[in-house]
This record gives structure tokens, C-alpha cells and sequence, in this order.
């Protein structure tokens, strides 16, 4: 663990203010007056997809019945229309959509025109497969142009995508193949990551004799040769033989605001993953304002969000919200230190980057690599940088700052959710005095509140839950066949109010500082898993009794993966062990669910009615002085707990 990471305390004692230059203030796209436009957030989300293209009007902008919300009530819409055929009836005919740099360093460009074309010859070719409007298409790929033009095409169809992360195991896969029911799956035939060919394909081959609802699969060829696999007849098709032989034209489907436009699958706080519900004509008012206003989007700019489509950042903010905008954008397959560590600061330098998105745990990185990486290129075509994922800690924030953006760029810290599908609490270029840590307030038009156990909001200064009390246009509607656990999850706790499941702190001068995740759901690398998901993979081991896992700070990542394991009579907790343990979790959910620690223990301290209890974990995982311990059964478990934590600590 490093000595470096930042407690909470010295997070919160953060001072320093950044108001935003006068220069930028000049030319900023969000004037002050957003803020009182914000104040009749239908008005102002009405004036948002009123800049969209709609086949129809909608009759009313929102109907909300707790806890359902609809936004444009009879509007008709369709998002690839929005992304690509608008721009290319205007002066974007032949502007450059996506910069693609592959890891190897292949480099393809596609213009409006060019995804225009691509997108209607697929979505016609998926009607060929028999994909019909309101049914489900997973995709499972690497980080190439296609991932976004089978989005496109799906939701050119009426099609809604459930893209699984391709990092993700053929396990995982599967699980969210049958939850969505999906006719077809796209994949590719494998990617790239650090110098090395992964296969896709090939691994979902194991799977998909359990998918029964899968008709078809597509594969793109991006590897090629090296890559040895079956394509069985009359299930698998190649993408390029489809597309070839596909229609020039496919007529885009006028769907209702509220027809679902993707499903993606998220860790909660049971094993399950939830399957996350978005609609079509709030979500795209919703990143579509956001990208614009928060990133301070000009025609000329060149926009960079280094996430994986596979994730809600990917979704909202390489997929819909810059082609929304007719934005160019880069898009990067691999990773940041293939060939070496100065992999993205070359792409900023070649592509001339000026917005750049990306996560804490990436800038941690950097900042451990060391500033002679960043010295060798010129990155002053940065204007802008963003952050998302998880907190970042004012030292992390003041580097970024510095040596990224030359103490010239703003930084916009933006949170939000999976469920909430657009950045929430973000400060606004060229308004808002940023202080290192702290996401700053609600974008105009939504509103958050941080409240006690009671519900009541908090005086500043006092921290609590975060939770949102108006209904916003890209919130999710529900989860996927469970309205059940959509009411339960969001809106039981407190009524009238969704709750976060992050805590949260208002200070003296009314900004929010997020504080991380008050249940099961930790952060590992920005990446959202759920420590009942990792206890699930692991007492699927034939030689795991039982297992309780938590997220301890990792200088890196943020958090990392604890697991405290009791094994069945007859099995030893030796390194290999740990090792097989690790190969399973990896191959039952993926690698980043893989455990950084794993302790074989004989007990787990467990409350007289049989509950793990955690917070003892995470104390002694910590080093922290132990909390209450009165409701535990036995006492004395903890005292071995604590002997072998620091014995392993210490190998
Ligand atoms: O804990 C918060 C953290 O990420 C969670 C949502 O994770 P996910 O659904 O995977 O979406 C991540 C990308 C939008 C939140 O509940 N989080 C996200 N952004 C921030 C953050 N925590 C602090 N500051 C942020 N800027």
C-alpha cells in the first residue's frame, strides 16, 4: 500500500481556489445565465432537445410519478440520426468523426460521411439477421470505430445495445447475454493490449453453447491471420461480408422518447449485476447539453475521453454525447504505456488534442511514472481537462493541473453514475472556482442534496448520503425485469429523494466533496465492482468455505481487493492457492476484479446473527483503531484476523 495516498481528512482540509482565467472566461460556451436558466429545469431541458432533431414534437416535457419519469412525452427521435445524418446535411459533411489509433499504431480516419455510411450499410445488414425494433444486441469488442457503428445501427433499427466491457470475462458475457435476451452477439475477432493479441471470439465460443436466445454472431476481423478460430456455418458471419453486401440506405426507425435505447449491465450490492435502463430522447438531450457545456465544446476542438465504451463514461461520453455535437474525436485502443509511458502524451501531440477525459487512477499513474514522459511532447493544444470515476485527491488534482495542462486548463471533476447516464455535479468552465477534490455543484437543471440518516439535508459543513431530488432527462427508468429492485435500490430509503450510494460532504461555501461509496460497491481503477460479485466468484471454488471481500486504498488505483477466505477441510492456504483463487475470480468475472490481497483466515467476525461484519475488516485492513465491537459472536476471532492481516502485510 503506498505512504503517498491521501487521507480523507487532508481531502477535506483542501483550501486552494481556481477561478477560471480570464482568457478562457472570454470564450467560454457557458455564460453565468445558465445557472438561472437551470432554475426551470423543464424550460431549460426543453430548450436543450429542442437543438436535436425530432420526427415529432413531444406534447409535454416531463411526466413524473414517483419514481418513474418520463422526458418528452410522444416525442419521436432516433439517435443515429442525431449523431451522423444531421451533420452530414450541414457544413460536417466531410469533418473527421473519429481519429482511430490502434495499439500496434495504426491510425484510420472516419469522417461524418464515412460513419454515415457505415452505419446505414450495417444496420441494414442486422436487419438481414432478422434484428427487429425493441429487440437486444450485445456487443462485445475491443476499442474500435465498429463498436460505434454497431451502436449506431442498432439504434438506427430500434435496437437497443447491451455492450459488455471486452475486458470483461466470457463468464460475465454470458450472464448478460441471457439477461438481455439478445438475438445477436458482435464481436471482434480479438484486440490488442500491450503488445499482445487477446482473442474474442474464440472465448466466447465457450459460451455461446449456453446463450440460447443468440441467433447470430458478427465478427470483426481486426486481428486477422494470427488468430486461429471456427466460424460455424450459419451462425457467424464475418462484419465485412455483411456489410458489403448490405443496402446503402436504411430508414431510421422514429422511436418514442422513451423507447430504450441501451441496456448496460452495472455492479449493486448483490452478485447480480443490475441491468441499467436508458431511454432514447432524455438521455440524448441529456449528453448532449452536458458534453457541450461542460467541456466547453467548440467546432474546432479535438475531444479525447480515454474510457471504454464498455462503461456508462464510454457510452455517454465517445458514442453519443461528441457526435451529438459533431465533435472530432480521438479514439485509442490500447494502453498507456505500450510501446512506453509516453504512449497518450505522443497522441495528444499528433492529434493536436484539446479536451482530455479521463480517470484518477490514470493520473496516478502518470504522476508514479514521472513528469520526463509528459517533457518530451507538446501538449499545448490542451485546453481542457476532465476527470471521472472516483475522487481525486487534490494532489493528483494540482498535478494534472500543472504538468497536463500547464496551469493554463481548467479541470472539470464530474460526477456521476451508470444510472444517471450524464455528469451531474461538475463545475462549468469559465464559471466556476474550482477547488482541488470537489466536483463543485449540480449542473444547471438538476439537483443534489447531501442528508443525514434521517433524510433532512445537511447544514453546510456536514457530510451524509448524496442524493439527487429532481428528476433529471438521462436517468435511468428502471432496471431491466426488476422494477422491484429499481424502487428498492434508488428511491427506498429516503422518500422522494434517489439515493447515490456515495456519501457526501456540503462545505462552508455550498460545494459538494463525493467521499466514495457508503455500501458494497467499490472502485478499483475507476472500475465499479461489488464486493457480494468477488465473494460470489470465490465461493464458486471448490475449495472456498467461505469469503468476505472489502476495498482497501490503493495509491494507484484508489481502491484494491481485499478477500478474506475460510477454505474447506483438506485444502491449505498456501501461495498457489492464492494464485488459483486469483485465475478464477479473473475468469469467472475479468481482471479487474482480480483480488490484491487474499488471507486465508479460520473464522470471519460475524454479528450474533450471522452478518459479516466488514467495517472490522476494513479496520484491520487499514491499521485503524477498531470500531465497536460489541455485536460480534466471537470476540477472539478478531484478535487471529488481525495477526494474520499484518503477517501477510509484512511477506
Ligand atoms: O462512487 C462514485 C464514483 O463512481 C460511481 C459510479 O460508478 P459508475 O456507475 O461505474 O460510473 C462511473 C463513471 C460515470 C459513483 O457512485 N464517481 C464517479 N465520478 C466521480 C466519482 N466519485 C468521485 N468523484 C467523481 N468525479
Amino acid at each position: 500500500m503506498g505512504e503517498s495516498y491521501e487521507t480523507l481528512e487532508s481531502f477535506l482540509q483542501e483550501q486552494r481556489l481556481f477561478p477560471p482565467s480570464a482568457a478562457f472566461k472570454k470564450d467560454a460556451v457557458a455564460t453565468a445565465e445558465i445557472y438561472e436558466k437551470g432554475k426551470d429545469p423543464e424550460a431549460f431541458w426543453e430548450s436543450m432537445a429542442s437543438e436535436l432533431h425530432w420526427f415529432k414534437p413531444w406534447d409535454r416535457v416531463l411526466e413524473w410519478n414517483l419514481p418513474f419519469a418520463k422526458w418528452f412525452i410522444n416525442g419521436k427521435i432516433n439517435a443515429s440520426y442525431n449523431c451522423v445524418d444531421r451533420h452530414i446535411q450541414g457544413p460536417f459533411r466531410d469533418k473527421t468523426a473519429i481519429i482511430w489509433e490502434g495499439e500496434p499504431g495504426e491510425e484510420r480516419t472516419l469522417t461524418y460521411s464515412d460513419l454515415y455510411q457505415e452505419v446505414n450499410r450495417f444496420a441494414n445488414a442486422l436487419k438481414k439477421l432478422g434484428v427487429k425494433k425493441g429487440d437486444r444486441v450485445t456487443i462485445y469488442m475491443p476499442m474500435i470505430p465498429e463498436i460505434v457503428v454497431a451502436m449506431l445501427s442498432c439504434a438506427r433499427i430500434g435496437a437497443s445495445h447491451s455492450v459488455v466491457f471486452g475486458g470483461f470475462s466470457a463468464e460475465a458475457l454470458r450472464g448478460r447475454i441471457n439477461d438481455a435476451e439478445a438475438k445477436v452477439l458482435i464481436t471482434a475477432d480479438g484486440g490488442y493490449r500491450r503488445g499482445k493479441v487477446y482473442p474474442m471470439k474464440q472465448a466466447t465460443d465457450e459460451i455461446l453453447k449456453d446463450t440460447p436466445t443468440i441467433e447470430s454472431v458478427i465478427v470483426v476481423r481486426r486481428v486477422g491471420e494470427t488468430l486461429q478460430m471456427a466460424m460455424k456455418e450459419g451462425r457467424d458471419y464475418w462484419y465485412h461480408d455483411v456489410v458489403d453486401a448490405a443496402e446503402d440506405y436504411c430508414e431510421p426507425e422514429q422511436m418514442d422518447a422513451e423507447d430504450m435505447l441501451f441496456l448496460l449491465h452495472s455492479s449493486g450490492t448483490t452478485g447480480k449485476p443490475k441491468g441499467i435502463v436508458h431511454t432514447t430522447g432524455g438521455y440524448l438531450t441529456g449528453v448532449y447539453a452536458t458534453f457541450k457545456y461542460i467541456f466547453d465544446y467548440k467546432p474546432e476542438d479535438i475531444f479525447w475521453c480515454t474510457a471504454d465504451i464498455g462503461w456508462i463514461t464510454g457510452h455517454s461520453y465517445i458514442a453519443y454525447g461528441p457526435l451529438l455535437n459533431g465533435a472530432t474525436q480521438v479514439m485509442y485502443e490500447g494502453a498507456p504505456d505500450y510501446p512506453d509511458r509516453g504512449r497518450w502524451w505522443s497522441i495528444i501531440e499528433k492529434h493536436k488534442v484539446s479536451i482530455l477525459y479521463t480517470a484518477p487512477t490514470a493520473i496516478r499513474s502518470f504522476m508514479r511514472w514521472g513528469i520526463q514522459w509528459l517533457e518530451k511532447y507538446n501538449l499545448s493544444s490542451l485546453c481542457l481537462l476532465g476527470t471521472v470515476g472516483e475522487p481525486i485527491n487534490p494532489e493528483a488534482w494540482i498535478w494534472y493541473y500543472k504538468y497536463v495542462g500547464s496551469e493554463r486548463c481548467p479541470i472539470v471533476d464530474t460526477w456521476w453514475q451508470t444510472e444517471t447516464g450524464q455528469i451531474i455535479i461538475t463545475p462549468l468552465p469559465g464559471i466556476t472556482t474550482c477547488k482541488p477534490g470537489s466536483a463543485t455543484h449540480p449542473f444547471p437543471g438538476t439537483e443534489a442534496e447531501v442528508v443525514d440518516e434521517q433524510g433532512s439535508p445537511v447544514k453546510p459543513g456536514g457530510s451524509g448520503y448524496l442524493v439527487l431530488t429532481k428528476p433529471w432527462p438521462a436517468m435511468l427508468r428502471t432496471l431491466y425485469k426488476d422494477e422491484k429492485r429499481y424502487i428498492e435500490t434508488y428511491w427506498g430509503r429516503f422518500p422522494g429523494k434517489y439515493l447515490t450510494g456515495d456519501g457526501g460532504k456540503l462545505d462552508e461555501d455550498g460545494y459538494f466533496w463525493i467521499l466514495g461509496r457508503v455500501d458494497d460497491i467499490i472502485k478499483v481503477a475507476g472500475h465499479r465492482i461489488s464486493t457480494i460479485e468477488v465473494e460470489s466468484a470465490l465461493v464458486d471454488h471448490k475449495a472456498v468455505a467461505e469469503s468476505a471481500v472489502i476495498g482497501i486504498p490503493h495509491e494507484i488505483k484508489g481502491e484494491a481487493i481485499a478477500a478474506f477466505v475460510i477454505l474447506k477441510e483438506g485444502y491449505e492456504g498456501v501461495p498457489e492457492m492464492q494464485k488459483e483463487l486469483a485465475a478464477h475470480v479473473r475468469k469467472e468475472i475479468g481482471p479487474v476484479a482480480t483480488p490484491e490481497t487474499t488471507i486465508f483466515v479460520g473464522e470471519l467476525p460475524k454479528t450474533r446473527s450471522g452478518k459479516i461484519m466488514r467495517r472490522l475488516l476494513r479496520d484491520i485492513a487499514t491499521g485503524r483503531a477498531l470500531g465497536d465491537i460489541s455485536t460480534l459472536s466471537e470476540p477472539g476471532v478478531i484478535k487471529e484476523l488481525k495477526q494474520k492481516y499484518e503477517s501477510e502485510e509484512k511477506e
